[in-house]
């Protein structure tokens, strides 16, 4: 496994590799989602690259950038064990130099819901993932439904952009309890992790409730409300249920309907979402 540590050097390394190549972008502290991530990259393409890289222009000037949980090290033993080729991992002022001033804004679908709680989020994102396909190259990419808001978003700077990428979505890696796995449960203590269960209960209910028979999508939503408000620790910010690929809300169910939430428990703050009717994302 080939380590690369700047921008200059990957893309140097990137033109010499055997196509295709998969990349898998993560911001580190892997879990078993990123691994599925990987594993699918390794089936598909001849050369696998995971960047790891804690993006700052995709956190707010309040969150979480300073505490994001890092280890490169385990990080390292899992891409090794998983017979990962190449890492990639910049240092901030090799993505953003000193004068860096050039942003990619995606339109409405990266202006609601994520985009509305977490403002210039979405940019980041945009810029980040841009300037991976760039440097890197890949033939593919990969990305978890956990972030389908993400996933819409690269979508359409793909399709907008004409890149020359092809996108593979993959679904949620859970927990036994049904909690959707992200680097951010790491924040969790013993109380607010017992509680967490509760996205994914809600999710269920919509779920059954679809295959039962209800397309109204405010019966959906009051369900989910009232399922999260059995959990003193939760606060929920939003739900939406809504077309998956321009996030329109939506009355009546068609499908697919996308059905996500955030919520906060203590001073985390949890995404999920499940993918109504058939076909996922
Ligand atoms: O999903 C993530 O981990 C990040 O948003 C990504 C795609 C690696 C960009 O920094």
């Amino acid at each position: 496994m080939r380590l690369i540590h700047t921008v200059a050097e990957m893309a140097s390394a990137q033109k010499g590799v055997i196509r295709p190549l998969g990349l898998v972008p993560t911001m580190g502290a892997l879990h078993q989602g990123h691994l599925s991530l990987v594993r699918r990259a390794k089936e598909d393409n001849a050369t696998v690259e995971v960047s790891i890289f804690v993006n700052p222009a995709q956190f707010g000037p309040r969150e979480d950038l300073s505490t994001y949980p890092r280890n490169q090290e385990q990080d390292l033993a899992l891409l090794e064990e998983q017979g990962v080729d190449l890492v990639f991992l910049p240092q901030p002022d090799d993505i953003y130099p000193a004068g860096f001033d050039t942003w990619v804004n995606v339109g409405r679908v990266a202006s609601r819901l994520e985009g509305e709680a977490r403002p210039d989020h979405f940019r980041g994102v945009a810029t980040v993932v841009s300037k991976l396909f760039n440097i890197v190259r890949p033939d593919r990419a990969y990305f978890g439904q956990k972030d389908a808001q993400q996933v819409q978003v690269i979508r359409k700077m793909i399709s907008d952009l004409n890149l020359s990428v092809e996108m593979a979505v993959l679904p949620t890696v859970r927990e036994p309890d049904g909690l959707a796995m992200s680097s951010r449960n790491a924040y969790l203590s013993l109380q607010e992790r017992q509680a967490a269960p509760v996205l994914y209960r809600s999710l269920r209910r919509a779920q059954d409730m679809h295959t039962d028979g209800v397309r109204q999508a405010s019966a959906i939503r009051e369900a989910i409300q009232n399922i999260i408000s059995t959990e003193p620790m939760a606060h929920l910010e939003y739900v939406s249920i809504a077309s998956p690929e321009t996030l329109d809300e939506m009355d009546t169910i068609q499908e697919p309907t996308l059905v996500s939430l955030a919520v906060r428990i203590g001073k985390t703050r949890l995404i999920d979402n499940v993918v109504l009717g058939n076909g996922g994302l």
